[in-house]
């Protein structure tokens, strides 16, 4: 039992060393060669892989380090039946994702494979299966397709799709900023999915940048829609801390607050966060950690996106600044309403639906200051909304417009009484 252990580990070890360019494979072969001849000394155990790639200076002592995790990682995954585990394809705060083969269907896939720790929870494990088989049956082409949930030992597994593909998280660590139209063909894309995943009843409380992936062909796709998120949303967040693109830079305020009933708008709130940070490269709060953003998120004015890149067209500007409106009752009433309006941005026509929302907070905020005396949270919002969208310029043109007409008729009486 103990030896089949190693020599799996070893082979997974082996096949890594050679994936990662460490040896080449007459190297590995050698070794394995002397690994055999030491076994068959009289007495021996044998000898590691790891140990005799390191003596034999194939590899040094911080490589093995460094790769032998992975190796039991990927040996672990080998062991889930029907599929055959090739290489790890990263991973986040809560798994780690690996390409596998599909046997049965001789297909390429991707496995998120759960730590260990989540086998004890049993609410967790019914929430995984039943989001992930209901999750199944969505089908749309800007969703990475779910294809099944299983356990194998103490592991528990989602399969889906595998997207061959960069995410949005690259694009922004590599390249800082999209442009305003390369950005919009993307969010179109996930406000599609969006809207297709909500008539169906489904929140997806993680939209990111990360959560994007680009296909060579450019196509969009939302990853991990379905995936059941173990802890509350915030403490989620809290257990990134650490973790480059983990922090909670895309959460929206009642999820912080840990309300359980997060609606849709919560979608809507992170994918304006990701707009943002697609559009200015930079992402909407930083802070020095996890509290930090989130208290932002629940209190801070946001920068106008156009403060950041004043090339962005207004229009594009509204449209974020209503996703990410603190209050979930200020943002769009539906995603397929968010879609109208960046389709009509993407035409280079005004966003209808936004401006609606402007104008009723507009009059709210005149109830809000007239109480509170505060300035209401969506007030840094007003500076970006054109003129003519704001009700006061009407008020004033229309008062301008009666004052004219009675002096003109006073003129006219005047001159008929001369
Ligand atoms: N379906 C998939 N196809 C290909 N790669 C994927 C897929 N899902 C996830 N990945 C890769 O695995 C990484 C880790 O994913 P995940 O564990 O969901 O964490 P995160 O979403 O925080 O990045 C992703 O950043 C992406 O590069
Ligand atoms: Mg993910």
């Amino acid at each position: 039992m103990n030896e089949n252990k190693t020599s799996n580990l070893d082979s997974v070890l082996g096949r890594l060393v050679v994936e990662h360019g460490l040896t080449t494979p007459e190297e590995l072969q050698e070794c394995l060669e002397l690994q055999r001849q030491k076994l068959s000394e009289e007495g021996s155990n044998g000898a590691p892989l790891g140990d005799l790639l390191v003596e034999g200076g194939l590899i040094t002592e911080r490589q093995l380090k460094r790769i032998s995790p992975l190796a039991e990682e990927v040996g672990k995954g080998q062991q889930i039946p029907g599929y055959r585990i090739k290489r790890r394809l990263g991973a986040g705060a809560m798994a780690a994702v690996y390409m596998a083969k599909q046997l049965s269907l001789d297909r390429v896939v991707a496995i998120k494979i759960l730590p260990r720790k989540y086998t004890n929870n049993e609410q967790y494990i019914a929430r995984f299966y039943a989001e992930g088989k209901a999750a199944a049956r969505l089908n749309h082409p800007n969703i990475v397709q779910a294809i099944d949930v299983g356990k194998s030992g103490d592991y528990h597994f989602f399969v889906m799709e595998y997207v061959e593909g960069r995410t949005v998280g690259d694009d922004l660590t590599r390249h800082g900023r999209y442009s305003e139209k390369d950005a919009l063909k993307v969010v179109i894309q996930v406000a599609k999915a969006l809207d297709h995943a909500h008539k169906a009843g489904f929140i997806h409380r993680d939209v990111k940048p990360k959560n994007i992936m680009i296909t060579a062909d450019g196509e969009a796709k939302l990853a991990d829609m379905g995936l059941a998120r173990a802890e509350s949303d915030r403490e989620a967040a809290e257990a990134e801390q650490g973790k480059a693109y983990g922090t909670p830079y895309y959460i929206s305020p009642e999820q912080i607050r840990g309300e359980i009933d997060v609606d849709f708008r919560a979608d809507i709130y992170g994918l304006g966060c990701t707009f943002y940070h697609m559009v200015t490269g930079q992402v909407p709060f930083e802070g020095p950690n996890p509290s930090a953003v989130m208290h932002q998120h629940l209190k801070a004015e946001l920068m106008p996106p156009d403060h950041l890149n004043n090339e962005l067209s207004s229009g594009v500007c509204e449209v974020i600044e209503v996703c990410m409106a603190k209050s979930p009752d200020k943002r769009y009433n539906s995603s397929g309403d968010l879609l109208e309006d960046l389709e009509a941005v993407a035409a280079g026509k005004p966003p209808q639906e936004a401006r609606k929302k402007f104008d009723i907070a507009s009059i709210a905020a005149l109830d809000d200051t007239a109480h509170s005396g505060a300035a209401p949270a969506w007030a840094a919002v007003s500076g970006t909304v054109p003129l003519t969208a704001q009700p006061v310029f009407w008020t004033a043109v229309l008062g301008w417009a009666v004052a004219a007409i009675v002096l003109i008729l006073v003129i006219i009486m005047a001159t008929a009484a001369n």
